[in-house]
């Protein structure tokens, strides 16, 4: 089949910062394959907004951390578009609970290591030869700042900062066919996911080391993204860019040793 239109992958876009990548995805012109696991609902209204702003899209089921239904997923787009030239890892594939690590089940723990970097492996070796055979492609992996964050998020900083690494090992192998590859680790980002552990305390905290005095909107986060996965995009390879809203300096700046200095 011959190619009309350049085609991005987006796992996990029926919610949150991936659907709002899918649509910044659509407005750059992108036909833009919606992955969901279970909300074919959300799936279709992020497909509907897509062709109502005159873009392109379509809406493909398949849990991530299944090789076969991968599979299936990445044959039918295939088959319907010609190929895939960028793909982006964003589906929250376990919401691991925020516990203390000297309570922490090993189940809890190794189940969020071990969904995270499924999502990323199966989608990365079902989509890498056909980029390489291309010689050209975009792949983009969903990280976190919890990557370095020491707390009750073991789970998370452990899932996150293996997905780091493996980025970094697919964009070496990548880089020789021409495919670039990078991670982007937010911040806390509004969605459904942030939603549920947000307490009126954290979220004060998280907002005095804001530049903007707030959380980060999903569409400020896929602005992001879609740069990193965008073709003209050929700036950095294998790296993390941090899009944390200014956390990492603020926070520094309100440390009781800055006062020691001025
Ligand atoms: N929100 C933040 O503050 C924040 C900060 C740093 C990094 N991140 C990262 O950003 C990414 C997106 O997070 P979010 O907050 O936007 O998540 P979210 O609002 O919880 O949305 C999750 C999305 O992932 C999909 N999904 C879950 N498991 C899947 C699976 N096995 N296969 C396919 N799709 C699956 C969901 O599909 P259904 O709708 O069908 O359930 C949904 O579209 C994640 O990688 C997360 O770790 C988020």
């Amino acid at each position: 089949m011959e190619k009309s239109q350049r085609v991005v992958l987006i796992s996990g876009a029926s919610r949150g910062i991936g659907a709002a990548t899918a649509r910044e995805m659509g407005r750059r012109g992108y036909h833009v394959a919606v992955n969901y696991r279970r909300n074919a609902d959300a799936a279709a209204e992020v497909v509907s907004a897509i062709k109502v702003a005159g873009g392109s899209a379509q809406a493909v089921q398949a849990d991530v951390c299944d090789p076969e239904q991968v599979s299936v997923m990445l044959d039918a787009i295939r088959a319907d578009r010609g190929g895939i030239d960028a793909l982006v890892c964003n589906a929250n594939t376990v919401n691991p609970p925020f516990e203390p690590l000297l309570t922490l089940s090993w189940d809890d723990f190794i189940g969020k290591v071990n969904g995270e970097l499924a999502g990323a492996y199966f989608l990365t070796q079902g989509v890498l030869r056909g980029m390489a055979e291309q010689r050209k492609g975009r792949i983009v992996y969903v990280s976190s700042t919890a990557a370095e964050t020491i707390g009750a998020v073991a789970a998370h900083s452990t899932a996150k900062a293996a997905l780091n690494t493996f980025s970094r090992h697919v964009a070496g192998v990548a880089a020789q066919y021409g495919v670039v590859v990078n991670t982007v680790a937010f911040g806390a980002v509004r969605t459904d996911a942030t939603a549920g552990v947000m307490t009126d305390d954290l979220r004060t905290f998280m907002e005095s080391r804001a530049v903007s005095g707030r959380l980060l909107e999903p569409d400020e986060a896929a602005r992001s993204i879609a740069m990193l996965a965008d073709e003209d995009f050929i700036a950095s390879v294998g790296q993390v860019l941090r899009v944390d809203g200014g956390f990492e300096v603020l926070d520094q700046q309100l440390h009781p040793m800055v006062g020691h200095f001025e």
